[in-house]
Formats: structure tokens, C-alpha cells, sequence
């Protein structure tokens, strides 16, 4: 008897190979250089948190990186503000990775951190980055749907390229963009990234599924748990770095103050 799939059959996030995604191909593809849009996202992203903390930041907080895989950058804009970071992370190899970095992250990241460092906040820990950034991360191999369980804990989070690039239901992809926004307290700051109409994606010899989002279905996700969401459209790289999709979309925003469960 035949148990596999049918053709055209959902591949839901339990069914994707997490953990033969091999960080140092993905890493290749998609981040051995700077590109145009990571720096278009970074300062972003940069100017959203420091305009949150500006003025009010009173002590350290709790961060969270939801899906971290093999990109640092995410926690490393979290960094000036956060005593701890969590790096969420399902894949086994990814995970090996974060852990190899924490201690002290590769040359190759500084081009990404030099964007942040164009704001006052990352400027100030400039010397310190790589201590800091031991000192502050904590790898945890976990799912992101488990974080239904700890509601309302971090103060600040991110999550990019995840909800959207786990498997190719629709239904997951909310589910994933409502568990990390109902992880974060009320007020919270969130940055969150994804792939645009995405048809899935390789990393060296294995496939990953993706969900096809546009901005309006990004948008609706968020909504119920942000009190304000602005929601961005960024071109697709002319390089075609990260081929199957149309460009990115970041959202930026704040946890709204009603949690649902
Ligand atoms: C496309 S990669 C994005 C990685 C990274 N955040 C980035 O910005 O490039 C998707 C990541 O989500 C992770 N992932 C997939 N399903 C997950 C789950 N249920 N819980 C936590 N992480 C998951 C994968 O292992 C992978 O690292």
C-alpha cells in the first residue's frame, strides 16, 4: 500500500525535513553578502525599536527571535535593549548553528550589524557587540506553536521569514503568526518579515514548502493581536538571491493590549 502523499497534497510544517536544513547552504543563498532589501529591512526594523525605547527604557528586557535558523540579524537588532534573547528554533542543525554563534558570531555579520550601528542605540555597544551578544542569547530548540504556553512573557520580538515559509497551509501560517504575537506582553514591539507569494524554497539538496502570502493576508493575520501594524512591500532582489517568490513584506508594530486565548 501506498502511504505517501498525493500530489498536490498540503505539506504541513510536522511533514517538512527541519532538520536536514543545512544552515551553511542557506546561508550561501541567502546571506553570505548584505543585500539591498536585508539592508532596506535592517534599518527598518532599526528605527521602529529605537523609536520604541527612545525616551522610556527603563531596564533590560526580554527578547525573542522566533524561527531564528541561520540569520542573526533579527536578535541583533533586539540587542541594546534586551538582557536576554531567546533564539526559538525547531531544526537541529540550525540550532547547532546558533549555538556556535552565540560564542562569538562570524566576521560575516558585521556587514549586517555596520546598518544597525548607523543608530545611536547600537553605536553605544559597539565595541561590546560580541560580548554582549554572548551574554545576552539563549538558544532553545523548540516549536513555535508551543509558545501558546507562554503567553504575554517577552517584551520585544521578531520573527522573519518563518510563518509563511513552514509549510504551505494557510491555516498554519495564521496560526503561526498568532502564536509569536499572543508570546509577546502588551506594548510589546514586534518586527516580523515575509517571503511574498512564495512557492517554497531549497536549501542545498532539500525542498521546504511556503505558504503564498500577499500583503492584505499579512496584514489580516496581525491585525487581531497589533494595536497599530504598518505593513511594507520591498522589491524583489534583482539578483534573484532568493528565486520562487515576489519580494518581501515586513510588518512593523506593537502588541496590542488584549491577549487572546
Ligand atoms: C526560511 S527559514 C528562516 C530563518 C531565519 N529566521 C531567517 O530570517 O532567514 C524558516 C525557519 O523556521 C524554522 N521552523 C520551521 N518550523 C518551525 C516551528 N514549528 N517552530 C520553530 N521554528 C520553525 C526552520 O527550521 C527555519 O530555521
Amino acid at each position: 500500500m501506498d502511504l505517501a502523499a498525493p500530489a498536490g497534497a498540503p505539506k504541513l510544517n510536522a511533514d517538512a525535513p527541519w532538520d536536514a536544513f543545512d544552515p551553511h547552504a542557506y546561508i550561501d543563498r541567502n546571506y553570505r553578502e548584505l543585500l539591498d532589501v536585508d539592508a532596506e529591512i535592517i534599518a527598518y526594523v532599526r528605527d521602529h525599536f529605537s523609536d520604541h525605547f527612545r525616551g522610556h527604557f527603563e531596564r533590560p528586557v526580554l527578547g525573542i527571535d522566533v524561527g531564528a535558523g541561520a540569520n542573526l540579524y533579527p536578535a541583533l537588532s533586539m540587542l541594546p535593549w534586551c538582557k536576554e534573547i531567546t533564539q526559538l528554533e525547531l531544526s537541529r542543525a540550525n540550532v547547532e548553528y546558533l549555538r556556535e554563534q552565540r560564542v562569538n558570531f562570524d566576521p560575516g555579520w558585521d556587514s549586517f550589524w555596520r546598518v544597525l550601528r548607523e543608530g545611536p542605540a547600537y553605536r553605544d555597544i559597539d565595541e561590546n557587540r560580541r560580548a554582549r551578544f554572548a551574554d545576552a542569547v539563549r538558544v532553545e530548540r523548540g516549536n513555535l506553536f508551543d509558545l501558546v504556553r507562554r503567553p504575554a512573557h517577552w517584551a520585544i520580538g521578531t520573527m522573519f521569514f518563518v510563518a509563511e515559509s513552514m509549510s504551505d497551509s494557510h491555516a498554519e501560517f495564521r496560526r503561526g503568526v498568532a502564536c509569536f504575537m499572543r508570546a509577546l506582553a502588551p506594548g510589546a514591539p514586534f518586527a516580523a518579515a515575509f517571503m511574498a507569494r512564495s512557492t517554497g524554497y531549497d536549501v542545498g539538496d532539500e525542498h521546504f514548502p511556503a505558504c503564498d502570502v500577499d500583503e492584505l493576508q499579512v496584514h489580516q493575520s496581525l491585525r487581531p493581536y497589533a494595536g497599530k501594524v504598518a505593513v511594507l512591500g520591498l522589491k524583489k532582489p534583482t539578483d534573484m538571491v532568493r528565486p520562487g517568490h515576489e519580494g518581501m513584506i515586513l510588518a512593523l508594530g506593537h502588541r496590542n493590549s488584549v491577549v487572546h486565548f
